[in-house]
């Protein structure tokens, strides 16, 4: 691993909001790269722990359990199920995925809270906001609707007029009436804790500072923040939904989403040590300055994960550690359009693999991550990466290679040996070699795409290869010359099974069963993969890993998507 002052990684994805399906936006921001990377470590040997959950708390959990006529504890779990099978479905290697509605959860966040509370680092302030008497709740600007004070338009928006574009403060409106009921609305006092994050700017941009390694990205957006000079926040609401404060007289109030949800990745921490059987185990993956921890988010998440969760981490009277990286990724679009969820204008995980294989959207989104800019998904660009990489590169040349071995070569490795190598085997080793190198050293930077160049790269040498050496053309005149070279290609299929294993893990856990290794390809698989398949070892049988995708599938998924944007 790139710095030996660390002895294991702790690597954390965005947790996602209960309150949907996970859509292919999510899965190229915060969730395949972390996977990936994940992956990758533990092939090399490392020591992983990779932690998500869902995000469960927050006004629109509470108005979709309203328009369900169900409880929002009810939609949550609902949401988490199938959050989780879906993720499951898609190779994703979490080491624990859990809930913010659990109990472990409202202790470690309360716990949390009261440590900060004790030492007197929030402040308190009393503000006038809009109450609903008929609901006996306040309610947040979104759910506020009233006539507008410049162009007396009705209908105006808690914080906005779409009709004459005037912002102005919720309590401007005229008339304010609920979203919800249409029910009048009153100002009432109400008092709320706040994290002065000024009181830590200094600190924050020490931190940063010594992070010029982070993507330019995130170091830019923390700068203007910076420049703005930080504000405080508000770490509580007048809500039901939610964990409760915990402090006397405190009756409707509980945490502020943000506030709650990156302490989940503790609490997630937390129930994996004690379904293993050792409670005090999480203080090593968040206390142990030999733990190097990896929070990967989308841009829009940036704000959280690189300085207000840093600075509760530093506020907190134990000793946390603090991220050593924010990997954030920008957005990938859809068709050349954004993502909309509301007008239903995305490709959503669970439908996907319906009809799909995870490994190939793993490919084609690895492929087209929104690594240092907005990237573009579109079905006939997945159809050609499928069909024109990941079937004939790769699967391919795995396919022609074990089905002549098998069929000529009674299943075993073929005799190969150094003496016998020529010219052409020999550079073609080489340069598989060399890509193998330039790959680690992507993967060790967060650059998965140019990692993934690499490795198409090595492909294409693969094929190559076994195309020039021809070994089906030498058979009948040379049986030992053909088998030489098919011992040489599968020393290139090892090397290409571990640089795309993280990516396409099915695929190539079945790749790796067949060469008949040994080891666990996620323990450690590494050191055998390093080393030569030597003749004589017995072979699996093939498949065929990838399939092309059929042209009327993708045409519906097309016309699908444009039917939507027609609505
Ligand atoms: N639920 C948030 C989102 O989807 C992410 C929460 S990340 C956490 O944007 F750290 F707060 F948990
Ligand atoms: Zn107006």
């Amino acid at each position: 691993m790139s710095s030996a002052k660390f002895k294991r990684t702790l690597i954390t994805s965005a947790l996602p909001y209960a309150n949907g399906e996970i859509h292919l936006g999510h899965l190229a921001g915060a969730y395949l790269p972390a996977d990936i990377y994940a992956r990758y470590l533990r092939l090399r040997g490392e020591e992983v722990l990779y932690i998500c959950g869902s995000d469960e708390y927050g006004v629109p959990i509470t108005l979709t359990a309203d328009r369900l006529g169900i409880t929002p504890k009810e939609v949550v779990d609902r949401n988490y199920a199938s959050i989780k099978k879906s993720f499951a479905d898609f190779g994703m290697s979490f080491d624990n995925f859990s809930q913010t509605s659990r109990d472990i959860h409202a202790q470690t966040s309360q716990a949390f809270f009261a440590d900060l509370h004790a030492q007197g680092l929030f402040t308190q302030r009393t503000k006038d906001q809009f109450y609903s008497a008929a609901q006996d709740r306040f309610l947040a600007d979104r759910y506020i609707e009233g006539t507008c004070p410049r162009c007396k338009t009705e209908g105006a928006r808690g914080d906005e007029c779409e009709s004459c574009g005037a912002t102005y403060d919720a309590t401007e409106l005229i008339n304010p009436k609920s979203v919800l009921d249409n029910s009048p609305l009153e100002l009432r006092p109400t008092t709320h804790w706040f994290l002065p994050l000024g009181d830590w700017q200094e600190k924050l941009e020490a931190f940063i500072g010594k992070h010029p390694e982070w993507k330019p990205n995130v170091q830019q957006y923390c700068k203007s923040w910076f420049d703005d000079g930080l504000k405080e926040r508000a770490v509580t609401r007048d809500l039901s939904w939610g964990v409760p404060v915990p402090l006397p007289d405190h009756e409707g109030k509980v945490f502020y989403v943000w506030f709650d949800a990156p302490i989940g990745y503790i609490s997630a921490t937390k129930e994996w040590a004690l379904a293993q059987g050792d409670e005090k185990a999480w203080r090593t993956w968040w206390q142990d300055e030999e733990t190097r921890m990896v929070h990967f988010i989308g841009k829009d998440n940036i704000f959280f994960h690189a300085l207000f969760f840093p600075a509760m981490l530093m506020a907190h009277s134990e000793n946390y550690i603090l991220p050593e990286n924010v990997p954030a990724n920008e957005f990938l679009n859809l068709e050349g359009q954004k993502l909309s969820t509301s007008r239903g204008f995305a490709v959503w995980l669970p439908e996907y693999l319906e009809k799909f294989s995870a490994d190939s959207l793993r490919y084609t989104l690895a492929r087209n991550l929104p690594e240092t800019r907005d990237t573009n998904f579109t079905w006939e660009g997945h159809q050609a990466k499928n069909d024109g990489e990941l079937g004939n590169k790769f699967g391919n040349l795995i396919n022609r290679v074990f089905t002549f071995t098998n069929k000529h070569f009674d299943g075993k490795v073929p005799e190969w040996s150094e003496e016998m190598m020529t010219d052409l085997d020999r550079s073609a080793l080489e340069k598989v070699a060399s890509d193998l190198e330039k790959w680690t050293e992507h993967m060790e930077k967060f650059e998965f795409k140019a990692a993934m160049e690499i490795c198409v790269h090595a492909g294409q040498e693969g094929n190559r290869y076994f195309d020039e050496a021809a070994p089906f053309k030498v058979r009948k005149d040379d049986p030992v010359r053909c088998g030489h070279i098919l011992g040489v290609t599968f020393q290139i299929l090892r090397q290409l099974c571990l640089m795309l294993a993280p990516v396409i893990p099915f695929g190539m856990e079945k790749l790796w069963g067949w060469m008949g290794m040994k080891t666990d390809l996620w323990v450690g698989g590494w050191t055998e993969g390093m080393q030569p398949i030597e003749p004589g070892r017995p072979l699996g049988k093939s498949e065929i890993l990838y399939p092309r995708l059929e042209q009327s599938d993708i045409e519906e998924e097309i016309e699908r998507l444009n039917k939507m944007l027609e609505e």
